[in-house]
């Protein structure tokens, strides 16, 4: 396993983003009963240096724009996120090209992120010459080495080539090279692999770990699928309705789930192992829309422990023990499964 620095290289202090319903102008001003989805509702996070954090929930539960918060492609409603200890919305002049080569984004979908009459040398050189690098010599020397670093050939021929010509994974390959030409320091993967062919994702995945290991890089690792997590990440947050409803070393998190949320999208995945007892899955219903969240505890409407104690108020998240943390009264501390086999990686 790669070294990690405890000292956090990323924090969130109870952030917020909120978008605001539009019901046309007329609307918006006379009515002061204005609604909000609330994509992200109060996120406090400590990331370490050199760690792989997985982030998962259902979808809609918020997790894109907590990436998108952490890289400035969205401003919190409230609440401060801190890069190497600065408030990223408050950056000075100087400061602020610092943090943008130091933290980069990776998105699900490689065929709509990469322009397609760009070549592969012009997308990968693109972040370096928006950096003031003019130098042909250079240019093309750092581009083929993040390229090489991305598990790419980086020759001639890739390199003059459109992004067309190449398959899923070698498209998403080139992004993750765009993304860390820089040098980031921090890297958030949005879904990077679900939109891949099975059989190339474990190769994504191990590139991931490797530029860890190599670059020293910190990776913010956001999916909706727990065996990718399981695979990757050192620790995994679980997200519900914009809240960190439980996180912890992954292993704590997949093997003693203390959440009911937690323990029902485990009880989803697929076992191979005919000797795994489960429990009947325990998620029912749909998420709750984010304008319209529970009071509570936000996942008392589907959870079959929940009891009139979990309506009021919000449940903190409370430490049990190493590090894991859990937003939940009645805790379920007996062990998920009557055997300890892991998830099934795909
Ligand atoms: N720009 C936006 N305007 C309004 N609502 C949004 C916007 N972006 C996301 N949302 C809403 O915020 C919630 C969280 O979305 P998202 O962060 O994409 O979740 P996830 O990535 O976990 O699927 C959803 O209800 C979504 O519809
Ligand atoms: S606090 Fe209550 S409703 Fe919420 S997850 Fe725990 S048991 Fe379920
Ligand atoms: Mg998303």
């Amino acid at each position: 396993m790669a070294e990690i620095n405890p000292a956090p290289i990323l924090e969130l202090q109870d952030v917020h983003k909120w978008y605001q319903v539009r019901r046309g102008l007329l609307a918006d001003i006379l009515d002061r009963d204005r609604k909000y989805v609330k994509a992200v509702d109060g996120v406090d996070l400590s990331v370490a240096s050199g760690e792989i954090l997985g982030l998962v929930g259902e979808s809609g539960s918020g997790k894109s724009t907590l990436g998108e918060l952490i890289v400035r492609l969205q401003t919190p409603t409230s609440g401060k996120i801190l890069f190497e200890g600065k408030d990223i919305a408050h950056m000075s002049k100087q400061e602020m090209p610092q943090f943008r080569r130091g933290v980069q984004i990776i998105f699900q979908d490689p065929y709509s992120t990469l322009n397609p009459h760009f070549t592969i040398y012009r997308t990968v050189a693109e972040p370096l010459m928006v950096n003031g690098i003019r130098d042909k010599r250079e240019l093309r020397e750092r581009v083929r080495r993040a390229l090489i670093l991305s598990g790419l050939n980086a020759d001639d021929t890739l390199l003059d080539s459109h992004p067309q010509k190449l398959s899923g994974g070698q498209r998403q390959r080139v992004s993750i090279a765009r993304a860390i030409v820089l040098e980031p320091r921090v890297l958030v993967a949005d879904e990077p692999v679900s939109m891949l062919d099975v059989s190339i994702r474990s190769g994504i995945l191990n590139l991931l770990d490797e530029l860890r290991r190599n670059l020293g890089v910190t990776i913010i690792f956001i999916s909706h699928d727990l065996s990718t997590v399981q695979y990757l990440c050192d620790r995994t947050a679980i997200m519900y309705l914009g809240k960190v409803v439980e996180i912890g070393p992954t292993s704590k998190v997949m093997h003693n789930a203390n959440h009911p949320y937690t323990r029902a999208l485990l009880n989803a995945v697929p076992v191979v192992d005919p000797d795994v007892v489960r429990e009947r899955p325990d998620l029912d219903g749909e998420l709750p829309n984010a304008m319209n969240i529970p009071s509570g505890c936000r996942f008392a409407p589907r959870c079959q422990f929940a009891t009139p104690e979990c309506l009021d108020p919000e449940p903190a998240l409370a430490q049990q023990e190493g590090g894991h943390y859990v937003r939940c009264i009645h805790p379920q501390l007996e062990p998920l499964w009557e055997t300890n086999t892991p998830v099934e990686s795909n």
